[in-house]
């Protein structure tokens, strides 16, 4: 199969923990017989940096002509602290987002048994723990009318949202739930937002046409506390923007490293995946940071594609390298490896996995043999 991907390596480990996707991919293409084709685009503080703005019409469009995008992190501090800037790096995102018409965040949390020291969470609330948030990405607040009064004494930020935006992501949050445990839990504060109760009432009624999927309601204050005390009660969380990214964010501890949460934001033509954290600036070069949330992106990709095959095989690559504790040092303070060491190994595996048992095997003590 030939795929054309648009890759956005953005700031911080974004160049990093992209050339480790791109061996992924490159493991992935000889062994399956595919053609993956890349063409670069600037996002973010570096894009600010060469071009003035965050992304560029040419990018855009770009991102738009090719089969995915593939991105690495955006983000630089320097523009956190400073509410006057006018430029941010995020505003290609959110730009991007809003033109590939990406309505649809789709953020898995699953635990790893392997890794079940790592979460800060006791592990008696951690067996079975395998959900989805859908996230509405293109409305709400994020993108209503912003403004600040002249005088700079007031600002607001409008929440606003329309049945048909509620009704795309709710259709893709039923559907995901018939392949998976069948239960769609609406989080909102219908209590106090309009907003909200047009959700219920939107969502309500298109579950009719999913009568296969139960569907219950959570307050998002009561939802944040049960995310952490009761994950496995979840099976897909429908969301809106804002909400949706708290909550992730929330919910990504839950697994023990953020750097292992992959997403995938789908739109009717267009596709953008991206592991969930940002752009980890104190990491940058030193080869610390944990690939795996990129690589496990390029397997939503993948499915994204219908290669499952090939998806599968990469997630089984890296649950491999979970058990045999090829990890980065957010996973593991003693012994870890690097960044570009686990997309080594992961790729390896994918190449050829018959050998590279045999070979750690032999070499559980001395990890040397083996990379
Ligand atoms: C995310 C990020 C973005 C968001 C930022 C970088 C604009 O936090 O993808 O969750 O808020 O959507
Ligand atoms: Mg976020």
């Amino acid at each position: 199969m030939k795929k054309q991907i648009t890759l956005i390596k953005g700031d911080g480990i974004g160049p990093e923990i992209t050339r480790q996707a791109i061996k992924v991919l490159g493991a992935v293409a000889s062994t399956f017989q595919h053609d993956f084709k890349y063409t670069e685009v600037d996002m973010g503080a570096r894009a600010i940096e060469k071009h003035g703005v965050p992304i560029t019409d040419e990018g855009l469009e770009a991102c738009a002509n090719s089969d995915a995008v593939l991105l690495g992190a955006i983000g630089d501090p320097k523009f956190d602290n400073d509410p006057t800037i006018k430029v941010r790096p995020e505003q290609g995102l959110l730009k991007l987002r809003k033109t590939l018409g990406l309505h649809s965040n789709i953020r898995p949390i699953k635990t790893y048994d392997e890794i079940i020291e790592s979460s800060p969470l006791k592990k008696h609330l951690l067996d079975n723990v395998d959900f989805v948030i859908y996230r509405e990405l293109i409305g709400g607040i994020y993108f209503g009318d912003k403004v600040l009064s002249e005088d700079e004494k007031k600002a607001y930020d409008l929440c606003e949202y329309t049945t048909d935006q509620i009704e795309r992501i709710t259709r893709k949050a039923f559907e995901g739930a018939q392949r998976r445990k069948k239960k769609v839990t609406l989080v909102d504060k219908a209590n106090v937002l309009e907003t909200s109760r047009l959700w219920r009432k939107t969502v309500r009624e298109i579950a009719k046409d999913y009568q296969d999927v139960k569907l219950d309601y959570l307050f998002v204050d009561n939802a944040a506390m049960q995310i952490i005390q009761a994950p496995e009660s979840f099976d897909v969380i429908l969301t809106e923007n804002m909400f949706g990214d708290i909550l992730s964010d929330l919910a990504s501890v839950i697994t023990g490293s953020i750097g292992m949460l992959p997403s995938a934001s789908v739109g009717e033509e267009n596709a953008l995946f991206e592991p969930i954290h940002g752009s980890y600036p104190q990491a940058e070069g030193l080869d610390i940071a944990n690939p795996m949330a990129m690589i496990l992106s390029v397997a939503m990709m993948l499915d994204y594609f219908d290669l499952t095959a090939e998806a599968a095989k990469v997630r089984e690559a890296v649950e491999w390298a979970l058990a045999k504790g090829y990890v980065t040092k957010d996973l593991k303070m003693n012994d870890p490896i690097g960044c570009e060491r686990v997309g080594e190994i992961i790729s390896l595996y994918i190449e050829s996995e018959e050998e590279l048992i045999i070979n750690s095997r032999n070499t559980e003590q001395s990890m040397g043999v083996l990379i």
